[in-house]
């Protein structure tokens, strides 16, 4: 296998990106590569800024974030990934009244994991974040570790089993180790996800520029553990 090429850059995603981040979803998830064009050209009508891609030198996309600006309280704490992004339209971008920034989608070019893509997007969106003002970035994390020892432990289990480090989950411990902590773990949050079983961890990163002590709070005390220290 030759060595991946170099990471030329983190930019916004533009018209012209999109047949290279289809296929990038098919190299990701062959069987059921998510986004569709018109998905995509909404994304980028509705918030431009949310949208990026990593790049490499040749211009090929390795990888891509998509994100939107919701107002968290209009929705079940407890929704899944569909409500959270109008069924994947992004129709509910809400930048007037709404304080979080929804990580929708990340992913990277399986032959480039590992080389740091992922941490750079997640960089990005944290600035995009914090230049926004936005008190906090939520998402739903999936636990593609899940399945494989689902018979012997809970969902909640496992969740805390990777957040306490006994456990190394590929994405959520990605996740936790970019300063995201989890705030609650639901069922039925992605449809067609089987390795998680259905299962995912809500995580967050808060902006401690303008973040108050109440808003560090999780929906499970044997999570509070986990939370970053709050200055008071
Ligand atoms: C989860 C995902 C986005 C992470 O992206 P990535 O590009 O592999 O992430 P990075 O390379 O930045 O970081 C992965 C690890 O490699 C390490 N790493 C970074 N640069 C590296 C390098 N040059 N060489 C080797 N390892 C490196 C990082 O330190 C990190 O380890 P850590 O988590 O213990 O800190 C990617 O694996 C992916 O696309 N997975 C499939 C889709 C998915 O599950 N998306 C999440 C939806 S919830």
């Amino acid at each position: 296998m030759s060595a991946p090429r170099r990471l030329c850059e983190v930019r916004r995603a533009e018209a012209r990106d999109i047949p290279g981040v289809i296929a990038l979803c098919r190299k990701v998830y062959p069987t059921s590569p998510p986004w569709t064009e018109t998905q995509l050209e909404t994304h980028q009508l509705v918030f431009p800024e949310g949208q990026m891609v990593a790049v490499d030198e040749q211009g090929t996309i390795v990888g891509m974030a998509a994100s939107l600006i919701i107002l968290w309280d209009d929705y079940d704490a407890l929704g899944s990934w569909r409500d959270f992004t109008a069924s994947g339209h992004f129709t509910n971008h809400d930048p007037t009244h709404g304080r979080t920034l929804y990580g929708a989608e990340i992913m990277v070019d399986p032959m480039w994991q590992g080389h740091g893509v992922g941490s750079h997007l997640y960089r990005a969106r944290q600035q995009l974040a914090e230049s926004m003002g936005l008190l906090r970035i939520r998402a739903g994390a999936r636990l593609p570790g899940y399945a494989e020892v689902s018979q012997t432990l809970s969902s909640f289990e496992y969740v805390l089993a990777v957040v306490s480090g006994r456990r190394r989950d590929p994405t959520l411990s990605f996740q936790l180790a970019r300063g995201f902590h989890v705030f609650d773990v639901v069922h039925g949050y992605l449809q067609h996800d089987p390795e998680s079983l259905g299962w995912a961890a809500l995580i967050q990163w808060i902006n401690p520029a303008v973040a108050t002590p109440e808003d560090y709070g999780v929906s499970d005390p044997r999570l509070a553990a986990y939370m970053p220290r709050v200055a008071v």
